[in-house]
């Protein structure tokens, strides 16, 4: 992209969420709790040119540092995403998000029946067999898991 432009501002403090996979930008935001009554800016860019992916997104949130859980779903729909942490305009820290092999707790299994929908007291557990597309195996009952499967617990 040429220097010339710049999409979106830069923000003081808060958090930017780069590379996020194209088209994944709202369902960062609603990762987030982000809603339209949520004070501080929320700077949203979709499907914008970039030099590693063929488009991405990017989500900037004047104010506020993301919690591990929000990066842990974050990683499950962007596995490239990067976080950045602005402290004074400045990047203070960069951090890449990781899809790990194994994925406990951050989502249930779509199969109703599976142990880990019952009353006992079993934690969801994925085996990633695909990052992109994404497709995760259950542990327990072998569901396969999609992205779209995974959003709408989100
Ligand atoms: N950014 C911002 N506000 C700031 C500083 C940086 O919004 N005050 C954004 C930049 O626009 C960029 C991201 O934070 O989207 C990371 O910034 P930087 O590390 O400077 O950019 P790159 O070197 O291009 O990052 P990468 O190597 O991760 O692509
Ligand atoms: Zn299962």
């Amino acid at each position: 992209m040429a220097e010339t432009t710049l999409l979106v501002s830069k923000i003081k403090d808060g958090t930017v969420i780069d590379h996020i996979t194209g088209g994944h930008a709202l369902d960062v935001v609603k990762i987030l709790g982000i809603t339209g009554r949520t004070k501080g800016a929320v700077l949203i860019a979709m499907h914008v040119p970039s030099k590693r992916l063929q488009t991405k997104d990017i989500v900037k949130v004047e104010g506020r540092e993301l919690k591990p859980k929000e990066v842990d779903k974050i990683a499950l729909l962007a596995p490239q995403a990067s976080i950045n942490i602005i402290r004074d305009y400045q990047v203070a820290e960069k951090q890449h998000v990781k899809l790990p092999k194994v994925i406990r707790g951050t989502v249930t299994c779509g199969n109703p029946a599976c142990i880990s929908n019952s009353n006992e007291p079993v934690q969801p557990k994925f085996y990633v067999q695909s990052q992109e597309p994404l497709m995760m195996k259950c542990h327990y009952c072998s569901f396969l898991m999609e992205k779209q499967d995974i959003l709408k617990q989100f």
